[in-house]
């Protein structure tokens, strides 16, 4: 399957995957999962809000809890270079149809609220208040002491007319997964794309969508995720632990995700490499196992088929109706 070359100057410069803003039930049961157990610190907080970063973060929020009676994810933030980038931004999608508003946000600059071809809820920022970076405050590490947020998972229902949105972009594609029809032909299940010169800040995946299927943070290394295992059993919260410890073969990042009280789902991992330079992207057999875990064991069904709505967006199902390799599939085919 061929992918189109790079776009290496675009129309407006997005620099990474910036924050998240979920909506949780029970503010405080969510503030202290993700800080006892993931170790994000709170830079502040309200009687309707959490605002939470990573140790090594200097930004002031990563992931926003807002108090509803709902849980959906509200936007997902992509950080751009400068304002001007902002304005280039507004007019590029005006150009193209698509309503964009700048908005007033806690702790941010400038912001713009805009929706890409699936009805996915951005939100685009340049600056955000600074609080210090803690990632040497170790008398402050808890659970799995978070760095950084990295990147998203999208399910999306046409994962090529995601990229389609994206690729103009800038947003370089570093691997991605194909499925096999009868005939030969392939088709494009998933792709891996970045910014920020590593493997990823947006995956988007073959599934009902759009819908934020996790978030994730980077840690130190791997006694940090095995310590965010053993604090997840010692809070009595080891059934939130969907999946891994694991090694992906995608990125080849060392893996663990949790749900949290809403359902959320968040990756905590390390060790994935640098995708700068331009160089081809690497592609998956969606058939080949190690693609998924290099350890052996694929994920339960409920990975595949759980995942958080979209303020606003209605789910769509997916074009490629193809039966994702479960876990549950897995072990009825060894069963056999
Ligand atoms: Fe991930």
């Amino acid at each position: 399957m061929a992918m189109d070359d790079f776009v290496l100057n675009p129309p407006f410069n997005v620099t990474r995957a910036s924050h998240v803003v979920l909506t949780v039930r029970d503010l405080d049961a969510s503030k202290a999962f993700y800080t006892d157990l993931a170790g994000l610190v709170v830079s502040d907080e309200d009687s309707d809000a959490v605002y939470l970063r990573g140790m090594e973060e200097n930004c002031h929020h990563s992931l926003v809890l807002r108090k509803a009676g709902n849980t959906l994810c509200k936007r997902i933030g992509l950080r751009m270079q400068t304002d001007d980038d902002l304005k280039k931004a507004a007019d590029y999608f005006g150009a193209r149809g698509a309503e964009t508003q700048f908005v007033d946000t806690p702790y941010q600059g400038l912001t713009l609220h805009v929706r890409d071809s699936q009805g996915m809820p951005l939100e685009f920022c340049a600056t955000m208040e600074f609080r210090p970076r803690l990632m040497t405050a170790y008398d402050q590490y808890r659970g799995a002491s978070a760095q950084r947020l990295d990147h998203y998972q999208i399910q999306s229902s046409d994962v090529r007319r995601a990229y389609d949105f994206y690729q103009p972009l800038g947003f370089r594609t570093s691997e991605y997964t194909y499925s096999k029809n009868a005939d030969g032909t392939e088709n494009l299940w998933g792709v891996w794309m970045q910014r920020k010169g590593n493997p990823h800040d947006i995956v988007f995946t073959n599934g009902p969508g759009p819908r934020l299927h996790h978030f994730a943070y980077t840690l130190r290394d791997a006694s940090d995720m095995i310590r965010a295992c053993d604090v997840a059993g010692a809070l009595g919260l080891g059934q939130r632990l969907e999946r891994g410890p694991g090694r992906h073969g995608i990125s080849g990042a060392m893996f663990v995700y949790f749900r949290d009280p809403d359902g959320h789902r968040i990756e905590l991992f390390n060790t994935h490499y640098q995708h700068i330079d331009i160089e081809p992207p690497i592609a998956w057999d969606l058939a080949d196992p190690k693609r998924a875990d290099q350890w052996g064991l694929p994920a339960q069904e409920k990975w595949f088929a759980e995942a958080t709505a979209f303020e606003g967006a209605d789910i769509v199902p997916p074009t490629l109706s193809i039966e994702p390799p479960t876990l549950e599939r897995f072990l009825k085919i060894k069963a056999a």
